[in-house]
C-alpha cells in the first residue's frame, strides 16, 4: 500500500491520522482530499514533507476529481465528513450531501478502480446506552457496551447520516466485491480538535476567560480515546483487517461530561467547579461504551494512551501554546452557541 487518498484529512482526526501515517510508514505517500469546510485547515498538515503528503481542495462529492484521484490509489481511507452534532440540528442539509451523496461518490469511485476502501465511522450509529448506575449491577455484565452486532439506532441527523454512509459500505461489498472494511470509534481527544467541541471548546473557553458551559446536568458519558491510538487501530484494519468487517474502536475511557470539565478545570489551576450549566442538546444521548474486544483479539490492538489525565493535560498544553490556531475563530464560535442559549 504505496498510495493512499486521506479523504478528510485537514481536519481533527484525518490530520492525525496523516501524521501518523508519515511518522510510522516510510514507504507510503498520502494524498489528501479535503474541501477545507470551516472545520479544515491546511495548518494542520504544516510541516509535513511535501514529497509524502499532498492536500488536494475539493469536494468528495465530486465524481470526476474523485474518480482521477482515485484511479492512481492504492487505498482510500474516509475521514471527511460533516462532524457535528449540534450543527446537524440547526442545518441537516450538509451532512445528507457530504456524509450519504459524498460516501457513495467515493465508493462508486473504488467500485469502479477496484481500490481498497476503509470507512471512518463512530459509535453514534448505535444509539446510545442506559446509565451505569440504571443498569443491573451498574452495568459490570456482558452486553452493555456496543459491539459489532449492536442495532443501529442513530439519535441525531448526524449519526443518521453517518449511519446511512455504513449501509452503502456494506451493500458495496455485498453486492459488488468492494474491497472495504469499517470502522466505529468512540470520542477522540487531542490536538487540532475544532473548537466548537466539547473538550477544546472548555480549554479555549478558560484560556479566553470566558466560563465553560455544560450541556444540560452533565451525566452523559463518553468514551474517551486519544486521537493517536485510533490512527493506530484504523492503520492495523487497513492493512490486517479482513474485508467486510466491522471492528469498534474504543479504549475503556468512558467518563461523565462534569468529570471531564472538572478535570479540566483543575489542570488549568481553576475551581473545579466554576462553570455555567446550559441548555440541553435536543435528544442528548446518554452514554457511549465500546467492547473493542474484536479488534484487541483478531488484530492484536492495545491503547497506548491509557491515562486520560495525562493526554488531558498534553491537549491542554497543545491549545495553550498554539493559540494561534484557535483564536481568530472563537467570537464566532460562541456567538452561534449563544444564539442557541448553549
Ligand atoms: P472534522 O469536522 O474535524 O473534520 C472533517 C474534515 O472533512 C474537515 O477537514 C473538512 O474540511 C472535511 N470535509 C467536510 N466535508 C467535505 C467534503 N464534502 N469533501 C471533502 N472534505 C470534506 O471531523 P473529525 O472529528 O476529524 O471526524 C473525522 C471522521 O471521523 C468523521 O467521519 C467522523 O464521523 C469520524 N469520527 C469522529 C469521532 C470524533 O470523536 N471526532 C469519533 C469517531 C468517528
Ligand atoms: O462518539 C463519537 C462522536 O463524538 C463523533 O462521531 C462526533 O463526530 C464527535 O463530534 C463526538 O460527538 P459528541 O456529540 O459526543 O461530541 P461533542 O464534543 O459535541 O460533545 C461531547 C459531550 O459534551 C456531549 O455529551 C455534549 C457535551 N457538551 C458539548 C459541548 C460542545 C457540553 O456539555 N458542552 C458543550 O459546550
Amino acid at each position: 500500500m504505496k498510495n493512499i487518498i486521506v479523504t478528510g484529512g485537514a481536519g481533527f482526526i484525518g490530520s492525525n491520522f496523516v501524521h501518523y501515517v508519515v511518522k510510522h510508514q516510510p514507504e507510503v505517500h498520502v494524498t489528501v482530499l479535503d474541501k477545507l469546510t470551516y472545520a479544515g485547515n491546511r495548518a494542520n498538515l504544516a510541516g509535513l514533507p511535501e514529497d509524502r503528503v499532498e492536500l488536494v481542495v475539493g469536494d468528495i462529492a465530486d465524481s470526476q476529481l474523485v474518480n482521477q484521484l482515485v484511479a492512481k490509489a492504492d487505498a482510500v481511507v474516509h475521514y471527511a465528513a460533516e462532524s457535528h452534532n449540534d450543527n446537524s440540528l440547526k442545518d441537516p442539509s450538509p451532512f445528507i450531501q457530504t456524509n450519504l451523496v459524498g460516501t457513495y461518490t467515493l465508493l462508486e469511485a473504488c467500485r469502479l478502480h477496484g481500490v481498497r476502501f476503509h470507512h471512518v465511522s463512530t459509535d453514534e450509529v448505535y444509539g446510545d446506552l442506559p446509565l451505569r448506575e440504571d443498569l443491573p449491577g451498574h452495568g459490570e455484565g456482558v452486553g452493555e457496551k456496543f459491539t459489532d452486532q449492536s442495532p443501529y439506532n442513530p439519535s441525531s441527523p448526524y449519526s443518521a447520516s453517518k449511519a446511512g454512509s455504513d449501509l452503502l459500505v456494506r451493500a458495496w461489498v455485498r453486492s459488488f466485491g468492494l474491497q472495504a472494511t469499517i470502522s466505529n470509534c468512540s470520542n477522540n481527544y487531542g490536538p487540532y480538535q475544532h473548537i466548537e467541541k466539547f473538550i477544546p471548546r472548555q480549554i479555549t473557553n478558560i484560556l479566553s476567560g470566558n466560563r465553560p458551559k455544560l450541556y444540560g446536568d452533565g451525566k452523559n458519558v463518553r468514551d474517551w480515546i486519544h486521537t493517536e491510538d485510533h490512527s493506530a487501530a484504523v492503520w492495523l484494519i487497513l492493512t490486517k483487517g479482513h474485508i467486510g468487517e466491522t471492528y469498534l474502536i474504543g479504549a475503556n475511557g468512558e467518563k461523565n461530561n462534569k468529570e471531564v470539565l472538572e478535570d479540566i478545570l483543575t489542570l488549568m489551576g481553576q475551581d473545579p467547579h466554576d462553570y455555567d450549566h446550559v441548555k440541553d442538546r435536543p435528544g442528548h444521548d446518554l452514554r457511549y461504551a465500546i467492547d473493542a474486544t474484536k479488534l484487541e483479539t483478531e488484530l492484536g490492538w492495545r491503547p497506548q494512551f491509557t491515562n486520560f489525565e495525562e493526554g488531558l493535560a498534553h491537549t491542554i498544553q497543545w491549545y495553550t501554546d498554539n493559540q494561534a490556531w484557535w483564536q481568530a475563530e472563537k467570537a464566532a464560535v460562541e456567538a452561534k452557541y449563544a444564539e442557541n442559549g448553549q
